[in-house]
């Protein structure tokens, strides 16, 4: 996959799991990749070496400053988002807090909102924005109700964000997964039941969730915006 001449690829979440995977495909494909996460950390993946940026995607100036300062130094705008951060820690009504309820839609649907909108100041006509929803933002899953209403709320977000930002060129889709094989959801211990039950037999990997990211930012996929692509194995097929 070829970047496009606006070669800086945000990517947020990228200390781990599918973030990491997308920032290394991303920098294997010649983007100068802009890696945020909460943690700052040096990783190696698939080859590739590169250092995240430490950013809380709640915190709006702290993601406006991270990319400021980058494309003022690469002095290269941004081609590609990938909104990858989130975290999906279970819930119920019963067990549910309103602290808990702030902290799910901060990151996942906040957060989205904060690195978009830092990031759109330094995009040109034929960038892309990719988001991360999931499955459960189409399909109950127990124990995941704040979790899921979170992502069917940036499948939302994905399709008025697409809306808003067509007339200057900018694409905007989601990618919502099922299982991957990542260390947030290997700390489950549900995966392998996961897989028994997935029609390819099997849980995804990261690379080719991330793969998905580089279609998705290419010319490739020029005429596609407000989408969410199901990524599952056939687990939820709509
Ligand atoms: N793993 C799955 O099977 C699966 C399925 C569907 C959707 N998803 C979604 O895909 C995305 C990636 O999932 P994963 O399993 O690779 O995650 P992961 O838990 O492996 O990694 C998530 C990363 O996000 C970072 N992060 C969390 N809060 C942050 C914040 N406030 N600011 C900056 N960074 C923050 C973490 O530090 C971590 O490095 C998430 O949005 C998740 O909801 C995952």
């Amino acid at each position: 996959m070829v970047a496009n001449n606006a070669n800086t690829a945000v990517v947020t979440g990228a200390a781990s799991g599918m973030g990491c995977a997308t920032a290394a495909a991303l920098a294997a494909d010649g983007w100068n990749v802009l890696a945020l996460d909460r943690v700052a950390t040096t990783v190696e993946a698939n080859g590739q070496h590169f250092t995240t940026t430490e950013v809380d995607v709640t915190k709006r100036d702290q993601v406006s400053a991270a990319i400021a300062a980058h494309c003022a130094d690469s002095s290269d705008p941004v081609g590609l988002v990938a909104n990858i951060a989130g975290i999906y820690p279970p819930s119920t009504l019963d067990d549910f807090t309103e602290d808990l309820y702030r902290k799910v839609f901060d990151v996942n649907v906040l957060g989205v909102l904060n690195v978009t909108a830092a990031a759109v100041e330094h995009m040109t006509a034929g960038g892309s924005i990719v988001n991360f929803a999931s499955v459960d933002a189409f399909t109950v899953s127990r124990g995941q109700l704040l979790y899921g209403a979170s992502k069917a709320a940036v499948v939302m977000l994905t399709k008025e964000l697409a809306l808003e930002l067509a007339p200057r060129g900018i694409r905007v889709n989601a990618i919502a997964p099922g299982w991957v094989n990542t260390p947030g959801n290997a700390a489950t211990g549900r995966m392998d039941a996961a897989a028994a039950s997935i029609p390819l037999g099997r849980v995804g990997q990261p690379d080719e969730i991330a793969r998905w990211v580089s279609i998705l930012g290419s010319p490739d996929a020029g005429y596609m915006t407000g989408e969410t692509i199901v990524l599952s194995g056939g687990d939820v097929i709509r």
